[in-house]
């Protein structure tokens, strides 16, 4: 059994995660989170809150998960979303055709579909399933379309990403940003995506969640008011440059190196890398798993300029991207603008207003009038875009619905006249740290899963920190006795009264109930005994350690909630002390 399995085995066992649709079979890329999988997923998404929302400030919208056709058509998703795929001629399988060729060409996302099928016939590639002759390369799009409403006259489409929520909602999230850059807007849900063939579990699904930021500023402007507070952290980057090179590694280097050596392009992407590290080492994830990888040229989706990837090793699966922090540019915003025919940008007003000389062109209308009759008004607007040369001429030529109009110049007059400019309109360029909360938490489940031998047995720990995990304290009476058990769920009373999750367990000898709890990753187990009924003291069990001490019970709720509070300590460059 390899890790992956043991996690999933952890995880089907003990109510995290399992298959969709078990009792009819189920259906490949779908997967359900059990009774301690969503609070896991929830309390990671509120992590995730509280680093965007709450520290940075960004609101939280959402929006429907079903978008019209004309989005996507923006977004080139209609148009690129795609994956190359192959079919065995043979039995018919098919397959990602760049996947079949991943051990050949390392970033096979550059390549065309010919190429990708000249380098399959060339290294003599077949079906992995019965070694049949693979076809030719065709396109797959990867959304799942839908009609909305009966006679299928409106398209629909599932979002692939939640991000494009954000852009259309742009006038109406700067207006409630009183019209100034910069601003973030987050939201957390569900995204769709027809993977073709989805083996990996929770990592490749057809139904995930991403926690996305779209944080829009002024491309003149990518300095970070708060990157001091981050510059000192210590990070793993493996770069273009390094992947390129032969022998390059990844370095670990602080932020500010990476900012001061253009490593990452500027310092607000590198803030968010930053701060996406903190939230991965508050999450749970172990530091000497992670590293950030910054994409190659040719692997960067269609809007970006820049991005860099977070990516944790596990241990079946290799190096898997958790997290893309991308500089999307203008790119979204400048394509919603020319397919809404809405302008999308935002005027920023100078430090101190400037003087400049500007043409001003006035035709003359009580003359082009009688002249041009209901083609005047164009005219006149076509006159307004010239340059000074052009109106200098005897004859001034303008185009007025695909005609050639020649004017005289004593039709129009023109002067340069002062004036003071307060600022500018700009398009606002977008840096997106995107989140795939499926992949975190599985990674959490694998890098805080241990197995230690304690008697001769194998003892299997979820080492989660206490701000995901999603039982707090389990109350356990030594023996289902009710002398025993009616003190116990009193306690479990008071505690659920001050909001602790916490579980009442009375079934099964004592090693054995400790033995789930720390499977499940219960930070501590409270232990009523016969001591209890003389002195008003329980014993707390440390999963981690499994040392236990006693504690009054008078106390116990604010003792408890001091431990739970404990926060993980980051030692010199942001290492976290306890990883
Ligand atoms: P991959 O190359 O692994 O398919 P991607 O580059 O397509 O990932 P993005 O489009 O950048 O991923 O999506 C942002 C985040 O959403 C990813 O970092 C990942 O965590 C998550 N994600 C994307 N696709 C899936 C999926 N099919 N199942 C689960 N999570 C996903
Ligand atoms: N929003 C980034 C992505 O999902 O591709």
């Amino acid at each position: 059994m390899d890790k992956y399995e043991k996690v999933i085995a952890l995880a089907r066992r003990r109510g995290f995660i399992w298959p969709a649709f078990e009792l009819y079979g189920g259906a490949a890329g779908f997967y359900d989170y059990g009774p301690l999988g969503a609070p896991l997923k929830r309390k990671i998404e509120d992590l995730w809150r509280e680093f965007f929302v709450i520290k940075e400030g960004f609101c939280e919208i959402e929006c429907p998960t079903i978008g019209v056709e004309d989005i996507y058509v923006a977004s080139g998703h209609l148009s690129g979303f795609s994956d190359p795929l192959t079919e065995c001629k043979e039995c018919g399988e098919i397959y990602r055709a760049d996947h079949l060729i991943k051990h050949i060409i390392e970033v096979p996302d550059a390549l065309s579909g010919e190429e990708i099928y000249t380098v399959i016939q060339e290294n003599d590639i077949f079906c992995p399933e019965c070694s049949g002759d693979l076809s030719q390369i065709y396109e797959f799009n990867l959304m799942f379309k839908t009609a909305i409403g009966p006679g299928s006259r409106q398209a629909g489409y599932l979002r692939p990403e939640t991000a494009q929520g954000m852009f259309i909602n742009f006038p109406r999230l700067l207006r409630y940003y009183r019209d100034r850059l910069p601003f973030g807007a987050v939201q957390i849900g569900k995204s769709y995506r027809n993977e073709i063939s989805p083996r990996q579990g929770v990592i490749r699904l057809r139904e995930f969640s991403q926690a996305e930021a779209e944080i829009f500023i002024n491309p003149r402007d990518k300095s970070h008011p708060r990157f001091d507070e981050v510059e000192d952290l210590k990070l793993i980057l493996y770069s273009e440059e390094d992947q390129e090179r032969e022998g390059g590694q990844p370095r670990e280097m602080t932020i500010k190196e990476a900012v001061d050596k253009r490593i990452i392009a500027h310092q607000t992407l590198a803030y968010y890398v930053a701060r996406t590290y903190q939230f991965l080492m508050e999450a749970g994830l172990s530091r000497d798993r992670l590293r950030f990888r910054q994409h190659k040229k040719d692997e960067m989706a269609h809007y970006a300029a820049d991005c860099w990837d977070a990516e944790a090793s596990l241990e079946r699966f290799g190096w898997i991207e958790l997290v893309g922090v991308a500089d999307r540019t203008d790119y979204d915003l400048r394509s919603h603008m020319a397919q809404s025919q809405t302008n999308l940008s935002v005027f920023v007003p100078f430090d101190k207003p400037r003087r400049q000389e500007k043409l001003v062109v006035k035709p003359d209308m009580k003359k082009l009038g009688p002249i041009f009759r209901n083609k005047a008004k164009a005219v006149a607007e076509a006159l307004k875009s010239l340059d000074i040369e052009e109106l200098e001429k005897e004859t001034i030529s303008v185009v007025v619905d695909g005609e050639t109009v020649e004017i005289g110049s004593d039709l129009v007059s023109f002067e340069m006249v002062e004036e003071t400019i307060r600022g500018e309109e700009i398009v606002p360029h977008v840096i997106e740290p995107s989140f795939g909360i499926d992949r975190i938490l599985y990674t959490v489940l694998e890098h805080s899963c241990y197995e230690e031998m304690v008697d001769e047995e194998t003892r299997t720990v979820l080492k989660l920190r206490p701000k995901v995990v999603p039982i707090q304290v389990a109350v356990l009476p030594l023996m289902d006795r009710d002398e025993l058990m009616a003190p116990a769920e009193e306690i479990t009373d008071v505690l659920k009264a001050r909001g602790i999750y916490v579980e009442y367990d009375s079934s099964g000898s004592i090693g054995r109930r400790y033995r789930r709890n720390d499977e499940v990753g219960t930070p501590y187990s409270i232990t009523v005994d016969y001591k209890t009924l003389e002195d008003k003291t329980v014993t707390i069990r440390d999963r981690d350690t499994m040392a236990q001490v006693r504690a009054g019970v008078d106390e116990l709720p604010d003792t408890i909630l001091a431990l739970l509070r404990e926060e993980l300590e980051f030692g010199e460059a942001g290492v976290p002390l306890r990883s």
